[in-house]
């Protein structure tokens, strides 16, 4: 089945409900595109919000709290990253109909790095088609899945400081703007 015409019903209705589609999009069924620029659109600006009105403000502009991945012991603010997959880990508790992550081409935790041709090609799209979503089709343990990759944008300084100055960055040079990694969306293809 093509990717971009397929449908989705029962499993993604839910998602849909909650993302406010509209009604006659569900009754005839979203395509994966669709659904997942949806949801892609919603951890996103989670992730902004965040980053910018929590860690960016608390952190790097008012000095009240550092931001660290050791929260725990340091008592301190969850990284933007680790927030973010937390959901990711919360979410994949609950179902099979989607699983998303944050990876990078130039990775701060090396388990970040893509793990699959595809997840490669498209963090590599994204990095150099600003402003363009990656989508395509991938076979995984004999599952057929639709895979989209968004890009990752420094939207605060928060987010090149922090990266630039730690010890485990392969890459020290972001700016501001920058695609400095991508989320992937991934939705097993029934049938
Ligand atoms: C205070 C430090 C800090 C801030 C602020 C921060 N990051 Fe990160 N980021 C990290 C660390 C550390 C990791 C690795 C976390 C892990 O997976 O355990 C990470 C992970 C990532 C990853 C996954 C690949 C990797 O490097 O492991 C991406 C992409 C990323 N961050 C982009 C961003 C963007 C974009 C922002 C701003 C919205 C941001 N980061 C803000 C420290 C930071």
């Amino acid at each position: 089945m093509n990717a971009k015409t397929g449908k989705i019903k029962a499993a993604m209705l839910g998602a849909a409900l909650t993302l406010g589609a509209a009604p006659q999009a569900m009754a005839e069924g979203m395509d994966y595109e669709t659904v997942s620029d949806l949801l892609h659109l919603v951890m996103n600006s989670d992730r902004t919000v965040y980053t910018r009105m929590i860690v960016n403000r608390l952190a790097n502009e008012e000095g009240v709290i550092k931001a660290s991945e050791h929260f725990i012991d340091d008592k301190a603010l969850v990284l933007p990253a680790q927030m973010f997959r937390f959901g990711a880990e919360m979410v994949a508790e609950e179902t099979d109909a989607f699983s998303y992550s944050l990876l990078s081409l130039w990775p701060i935790n090396k388990q970040n790095a893509p793990a699959t041709p595809l997840e490669e090609e498209g963090l590599t799209f994204v990095a150099e088609n600003p402003g363009e979503n990656f989508y395509g089709e991938e076979e995984l343990g004999g599952t057929t899945y639709f895979t989209a990759v968004y890009a990752d944008v420094a939207v605060a300084a928060a987010c090149t400081s922090c990266h630039n100055d730690h010890k485990d960055s392969p890459r020290t040079d972001f700016e501001g703007g920058d695609v400095m990694g991508g989320v992937v969306i991934r939705i097993p293809i029934d049938g």
